[in-house]
């Protein structure tokens, strides 16, 4: 008996498709890579991992960006550390994707102003919250603002969450795609030094 003729994966290939799911999730929220989880390291040294969502990927500069709240922990945690880990599954194709790089937080610069620029009204109700994300609370509070616990701000009243504001940018320098197949998985890595060159390694899935 021979063995089926399946087509050879390439490292190639298996980057591409890497990059087009990732660039695919940013406008398509059904699609699962669109909420990943990030992990840091949080300030007393131990692991700190938490769903965002996927809002910009750039291949040619292998940078991958979130919005959030500058008042959260994890601003300071990332700020700490420099770096930020994010791990994507999609369960139709079985395929895991993790990401690692320099991270840095923009708040207060050009890069955060095109990235509130590109927000929605209601997503900027969000960075209206009286209170500072993930401090404790005498009793239940939406931290939303009285007025708008179920609308949108206006344009001029949403100006206000500009403070608050922060894009968080990572510059991918590890990337590592496993696909699980009951004939065999494939799992491959690849590692960008800082002149750019590019190590493409197959791994023992
Ligand atoms: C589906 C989903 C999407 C989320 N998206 C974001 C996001 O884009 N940015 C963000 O800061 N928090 C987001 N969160 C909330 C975080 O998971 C987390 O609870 C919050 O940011 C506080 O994290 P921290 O205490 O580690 O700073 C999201 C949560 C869920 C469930």
């Amino acid at each position: 008996m021979t063995e089926p003729q399946i087509e050879r994966p390439t490292l190639p290939d298996q980057l591409a498709d890497a990059w087009r799911g990732l660039t695919e999730a940013v406008t398509n929220g059904r699609h699962e890579w669109h909420l990943p989880v990030i992990a840091s390291i949080g300030v007393d040294g131990g692991p700190e991992a938490r769903t965002v969502v996927l809002r910009s990927v750039d291949p040619e500069t292998r940078t991958l960006t979130f919005h959030t709240d500058r008042r959260s922990p994890k601003v300071r945690e990332i700020e700490a550390s420099g770096r930020l880990a994010w791990v994507f599954y999609e369960r139709s194709s079985k395929t895991q994707v993790r990401v690692s790089g320099a991270t840095t937080v923009h708040a207060a610069d050009e890069v955060a102003d095109a990235g509130w620029a590109r927000t929605t009204l209601s997503s900027r109700r969000c960075y209206l919250a009286p209170h500072a994300p993930s401090g404790t609370l005498d009793e239940w509070h939406p931290n939303l603002p009285d007025g708008l616990h179920a609308s949108r701000p206006d344009a001029t009243a949403s100006e206000a969450g500009r403070e608050n504001f922060a894009l968080v940018r990572t510059r991918v320098d590890r990337l590592e795609r496993l696909e699980l197949h009951h004939d065999g998985h494939l799992r491959a890595r690849w590692r960008w030094d800082e002149a750019d060159h590019v190590e493409a390694r197959w791994l023992a899935p």
